[in-house]
């Protein structure tokens, strides 16, 4: 009685095995699908940067002082209007939106430089050539890009 008992269970967890292996072979598919997934995403510019429209608003005062020094110090890196480059990722961009990188990211980057940590360019050195005021100046740009591209 136990024997035959036992030799029902067998196949039940035979089945319950397989099923398992199963699981395995579609989580590593999935993985493999997502590792390639991200690959496409980082390569497909083939090297040319990212580039993003950008509407430029009516820009007055501070923001308008922001665009000269942006242009000086930023843009060789993150493009005109900060729309990307091949050196450097947009400033209008969903990523940058100030609930995710707030106005202190700005000061910390152009102090400390910036680790690559979203794109495939690279790190920001330090700009330490452009002072506080003016961050504040090109904050006030960014920011009024961002929001004139539904960016807030
Ligand atoms: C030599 C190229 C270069 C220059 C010049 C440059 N940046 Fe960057 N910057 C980068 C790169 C590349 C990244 C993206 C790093 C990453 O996340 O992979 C970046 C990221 C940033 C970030 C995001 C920081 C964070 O916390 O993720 C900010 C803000 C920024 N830059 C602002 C500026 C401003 C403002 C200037 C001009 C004063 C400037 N950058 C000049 C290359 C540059």
């Amino acid at each position: 009685m136990p024997k035959s008992r036992q030799r029902k269970k067998r196949p039940a967890s035979q089945s319950a095995g397989r099923g398992g292996w199963t699981g395995r072979v579609v989580a590593a598919v999935l993985a493999a699908g997502l590792g390639v997934g991200i690959y496409l995403w980082r390569h497909v510019d083939g090297g040319d940067g990212i580039r993003v429209d950008v509407t430029v608003p009516d820009l007055s005062g501070r923001a308008a002082r922001g665009e000269a020094a942006f242009a000086r110090a930023c843009a060789g890196c993150h493009g005109s209007d900060a729309a990307g480059s091949d050196r450097g990722p947009p400033l209008v961009h969903g990523i940058y939106e100030p609930g995710h990188h707030a106005d202190v990211a700005f000061y910390n980057a152009i102090a400390n430089g910036v680790r690559a940590h979203h794109w495939p360019f690279g790190d920001m050195p330090p700009q330490r050539h452009v002072d506080r005021a003016t961050v504040r100046e090109i904050v006030s740009y960014v920011r009024a890009l961002q929001c004139a591209n539904g960016i807030h």
